[in-house]
């Protein structure tokens, strides 16, 4: 048995995603022509409570498109030292917007209200100037912490009082929802723009979306085409995606409910997990982490070593009560005297 809880972007269409994309209307997206990603932008930007979303290949594009949407080279953008356009972009940020990272500390992945006020400098030509605040929800490298809607708003207020605007890196805002109960509205609500990931937790092979003001539209839509972004016949995308957002977002209590119970099992044996897991992802403490993961791979279940120290499971739509169990027993094996 291989059970593959490296991270939730694994997962795989199911046939009846299949069936929605083989039988899905298409037409030149470049062209505003395919029914099926314009219908899909639509419904997204208005249950995100934003004007306009726009489709674009992968949540790296979507992030990459606000930051060079709310900034000008030489700015700088305040973030999470845990964000993901800082670990995982490749160095985009200061490559297509010419723009620095500040990171900011914080629990889990959680900016504080003070250090985000603290961050923002007076005018000062030795100052490269803050313009924009960058907060990932949930938390992906903070154990997938839900951030609250309350919290959002305070740091939309402090950065929107400083003259910063503001981006949600709602790549598992999904997760955030389900979690809380909050609608996805309340918790975009704050932030200039937005992007949500459909391939992660939802199943989706492929496919973000950015959303926000309509004065933002057309030049979100040149920059997408500046990064090689432009689709054509991608309704066969889109409709995946729509097939997620339909019948994907609520079944993540499931995600979340394994996580708990992996995280519980680690607990009792005796494992450096750390806090109790939000929604889907946590994370443990252990020497060797890269060795070990090998270790679990070999007995059929896949996590990864994001550290030398630290090890992260995430549950998807592909893991099942049984491929948790065989996870639980395989961790147990390995706890034993001797053979960790
Ligand atoms: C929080 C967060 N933002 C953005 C991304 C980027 O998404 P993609 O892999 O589609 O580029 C990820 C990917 O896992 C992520 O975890």
């Amino acid at each position: 048995m291989w059970v593959d809880l490296r991270s939730d972007t694994l997962t795989k269409p199911t046939p009846a995603m299949r069936m929605a994309m083989a039988n899905a209307e298409v037409g030149d997206d470049v062209f505003g022509e395919d029914p099926t990603v314009n219908r899909l932008e639509s419904r997204v930007a208005e249950r995100l409570g934003k004007e306009f979303a726009l489709f674009v290949p992968s949540g790296t594009m979507a992030n990459q498109v606000a930051i060079r949407l709310l900034t000008a080279p030489g700015d700088e953008v305040l973030m999470h030292h845990d964000a993901h356009p800082f670990h995982y972009e490749a160095g985009g940020a200061a490559v297509i917007s010419g723009v620095t990272l500040r990171l900011l500390g914080g629990q889990r992945g959680h900016l504080g209200v003070d250090e985000v006020r603290a961050a923002v400098r007076q005018p000062n030509v030795h100052h490269a100037p803050a313009t924009l605040l960058s907060v990932e929800n949930t938390a992906n490298r903070g154990g997938g912490a839900v951030i609250s809607a309350a919290h959002c708003a305070q740091l939309c207020v402090v950065a929107h009082e400083a003259g910063l605007r503001t981006h949600l890196d709602g790549a598992r805002l999904w997760n955030a929802h389900v979690q809380s109960g909050t609608p996805l509205a309340t918790l975009a609500a704050g932030f200039d723009v937005v992007n949500v990931c459909m391939s992660k937790g939802l199943g989706a092979p492929v496919g973000s979306l950015l959303a926000g003001p309509r004065a933002l539209a057309e030049r979100a839509r040149r920059v997408r085409k500046m990064l090689g972004g432009g689709m054509r016949q991608v309704g066969v995308l889109a409709a995946a995606a729509e097939y997620a957002f339909d019948h994907h977002v609520e079944r993540l209590a499931d995600d979340h409910a394994r996580a708990l119970r992996l995280w519980e099992a680690l607990r009792d044996v005796g494992y450096a997990v750390e806090g109790a897991p939000d929604t889907n992802i946590l994370y443990m403490r252990l020497p060797e982490a890269p060795a070990f993961a090998q270790r679990l791979a070999a007995a059929g279940v896949g996590a990864i070593a994001l550290a030398h120290d630290r090890l992260r499971f995430v549950t998807h739509l592909d893991i099942t009560d049984e491929g948790l169990t065989h996870t639980i027993g395989v961790l147990q094996a390995l706890a034993t005297p001797g053979s960790r």
